[in-house]
């Protein structure tokens, strides 16, 4: 199977109530990690690179490693890039053959995000790559702000109805109270906001954030039109906590492959565990 459109996948899933995960891909054996746990799961599933993942491996050897991914794959693989917001890097990676980009437009005007949003929807859906686009700040955990700072932060359902109208955007990433990367508490969704901006702009609603959120809380959001669900941090945790554990049980260990095998190995779990949440098991 080759790479599918995201916008496919995501129109199933809004009609079915699930979600597709959507993976950050970092480095061959999280790549192959994704794959073989969306395999077991019989689940679609979306692989994406972040600007930092291309400088860090190489957008060739990003593309090069999930094309193969999806080739052996029997079941579907999207390629997707996470948090873009250098429209050369967008047209970059459109060329080198991803099936979905991300403009991330969330530090600028609502004019402004609307304006460069079109221009990236221009270039991309004439060749059928999908555009997602993010309304709101999601912001880190490690962000110093209060709760009233960050509501002012949360995506405004009528902002993202207008947003939606003008730019015509495939799907919409939110921000209800998720952040990137680790939680010190409990992350507290606003469902409320979310089924009011659901409502009004009817697309894919896409999470970010959201390793660290209840499993009881990310299937709520699914219920009220979140499509597709974004997971890096929780990779990267059990991936590295396992390559240590193997390195405190053998310190003086030289071969990689017996590092980080394990550490792929770890991964896969922890992906399958998701999958099983987000309800697109045997949905490929
Ligand atoms: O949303 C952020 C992703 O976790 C990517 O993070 O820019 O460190 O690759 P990164
Ligand atoms: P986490 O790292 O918090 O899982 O967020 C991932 C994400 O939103 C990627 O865009
Ligand atoms: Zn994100």
């Amino acid at each position: 199977m080759s790479y599918v459109g995201v916008s496919e996948l995501l129109a199933e899933a809004d009609r079915g109530r699930y979600a597709v995960g959507a993976f950050n891909a970092n480095n061959m054996e999280i790549v192959q990690a994704i794959v073989e746990a969306a395999e077991l799961e019989r689940a679609p599933v979306i692989m994406q690179a972040s600007q930092g993942a291309i400088s860090y491996a190489g957008l060739d050897y990003i593309t090069g490693l999930v094309k193969m991914a999806a080739y052996k794959a029997t079941v579907p693989v999207a390629l997707h890039l996470d948090h873009g917001t250098d429209f050369e890097q967008i047209v970059r990676c459109v060329r080198s053959g991803f099936s979905s980009v991300m403009y991330d437009g969330s530090k600028l005007t609502l004019e402004e995000n609307i304006a460069v949003t079109r221009k990236v929807l221009e270039i991309a859906r004439p060749i059928g790559v999908s555009v997602e686009a993010e309304l709101g700040k999601i912001g880190g955990t490690e962000d110093q702000v209060h709760v009233s700072e960050k509501e002012a932060m949360f995506t405004d359902p009528e902002e993202a109805e207008y947003f939606v109208e003008q730019t015509q955007v495939e799907s919409l990433a939110i921000a209800i109270g998720t952040a990137h990367g680790q939680y010190r508490g409990t992350p507290q969704l606003d469902f409320a906001r979310l089924e009011k901006i659901k409502k009004l702009v009817n697309i894919p609603i896409v999470l970010h954030g959201s390793s660290g959120v209840p499993d009881d809380a990310v299937k709520r959001a699914i219920k009220l039109g979140v499509c597709k669900v974004n997971i890096d941090t929780n990779i990267r945790e059990i991936f590295v906590s396992k390559m240590r554990e193997v390195l405190a049980g053998k310190p003086d260990e030289i071969d990689p492959r017996k590092i980080l095998g394990p550490a792929r190995q770890a991964a896969v779990d922890v992906i399958r565990d998701k999958i099983r949440v987000f309800g697109s098991s045997n949905m490929a």
